[in-house]
């Protein structure tokens, strides 16, 4: 692709309706389950109903007593019983899941429904929020760590000042904060499956593929918050990204794929201290990423700033450095390439690689067997 829009920086803002025009008109109303949209199936039917609620309540004293066992007396008594009742919340969960009387489909796709409904704001960056939930989805989830397990998006950690203030988390207040009104609708969904979801919306809607997701997540607590460090700095190169994200349990062609996600959003200077868009229609998913990074000239910007690279043509496009390592390392370029010649490639590896991302750190049990497709059907 060459420079297909008005060549200035305003093109963004003034390409924002058209793009959302496109993200809404084509593929809002046909995700949108609300307003004629594809109907769902109705919630399944609890098998042996009349003993479920005794299988529940020896699963949860079960659990209490395996919390018991787990935690022991340390930390407060008020913890510990906190603790208890959320490893009983998460056994319970895994029940209702398994027995089907937990919130169905058709709950979690009135969520969809909000969500997507609030992703237009005026005024806000290029008229979409739509990236930043797609930063706060990855975000919750990048903290995995594949050999202890610890972090993932299962309890939400972010809603804890340690990790809300992590450096690389700055600006996503602004994504939980926009959650907290879905959420006051909402209450009975958890944070992680209120994010995850809120990730999935976002790709969707805005033009991208669909991505399987399924509900479970549980709240977790602070001590569950895990170190600084574990998300990428974008200041570096393919190292440092194999580092990152091999410890998530991700190889070379996940990676690539994953980082196509840059297609939407752009970098602020109060937040990661980079600035600007990586594409021309930053609220457009599509792999215009990989079509940019490499068919595009590209020089470091000379600024006050952090070193990024602007595209030669314009000056109002940016690559990071570690963007740019997807195509000086040969193992990345080949996937980078793959993805700019056929946007089907990238989607379905797109779609494989954030569905994997958006469930890491959480057991297996508490998940339904299926994923679903949320917002109609599958593209
Ligand atoms: C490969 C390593 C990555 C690095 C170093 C990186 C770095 C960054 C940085 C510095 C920003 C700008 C934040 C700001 O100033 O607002 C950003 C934004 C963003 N990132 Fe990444 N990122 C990486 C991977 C990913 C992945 C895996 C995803 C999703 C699958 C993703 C999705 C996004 C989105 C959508 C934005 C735009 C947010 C907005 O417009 O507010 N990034 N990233």
């Amino acid at each position: 692709m060459s420079l297909r829009f008005a060549p200035v920086a305003r093109a963004v803002c003034a390409r924002r309706s058209a793009s959302l025009v496109h993200a809404r008109g084509q593929v809002m109303k046909r995700r949108f389950a609300t307003g004629g949209g594809p109907e769902l199936q109705p919630p399944s039917q609890p098998p042996g109903a009349s003993s479920v609620p005794y299988l529940l309540g020896g699963v949860g004293i079960a659990a209490l007593g395996a919390a018991y066992l787990f935690f022991g007396t340390d930390g407060s008594a008020q913890d510990t019983a906190k603790e208890i009742g959320t490893a009983a919340k998460g056994a319970v969960q895994a029940v209702e899941q398994k027995t089907g009387i937990a919130k169905s489909q058709a709950d979690y796709q009135k969520v969809y429904d909000a969500i997507a409904e609030s992703l237009e704001v005026e005024g806000y960056d290029d008229g979409s929020v739509a990236p930043v939930l797609v930063r706060l989805a990855w975000h919750c989830s990048g903290t995995y760590d594949d050999k202890d397990k610890t972090g993932g998006s299962n309890y939400a950690t972010m809603r804890f000042k340690p990790e809300s203030a992590h450096g690389a988390n700055n600006g996503l207040n602004y994504a939980r904060d926009h959650m907290e009104k879905i959420k006051a609708k909402f209450p009975w969904i958890s944070y992680g499956d209120l994010w995850t979801l809120g990730g999935v919306v976002a790709v969707q809607e805005s033009g991208g593929p669909t991505i399987p997701w399924r509900a479970g997540r549980i709240d977790g607590f602070e001590h569950h918050v895990t170190p600084d460090g574990r998300l990428p700095d974008a200041a570096q190169a393919e190292d440092h990204l194999r580092f990152i994200f091999n410890r998530m349990g991700f190889n070379d062609q996940e990676i690539v794929a994953l980082s196509g996600a840059h297609a939407l959003g752009r970098c602020h200077t109060d937040r990661s201290g980079f600035e600007g868009p990586w594409s021309f229609s930053p609220t457009t998913f599509s792999n215009a990423y990989f079509d940019l990074l490499l068919n595009e000239g590209w020089k470091w910007r000379k600024w006050n700033g952090p070193a990024q690279y602007e595209d030669k043509k314009t000056k109002s496009l940016m690559m990071l450095p570690t963007d740019m390592a997807l195509i000086k390392d040969r193992s990345f370029r080949k996937y980078a390439e793959k993805y700019a010649k056929d946007e089907g490639v990238f989607f379905k590896d797109f779609s494989d690689a954030y569905s994997k991302l958006l469930e890491l750190g959480v057991p297996k049990a508490q998940f339904p067997s299926q994923s679903w497709h949320m917002g109609g059907e599958a593209k």
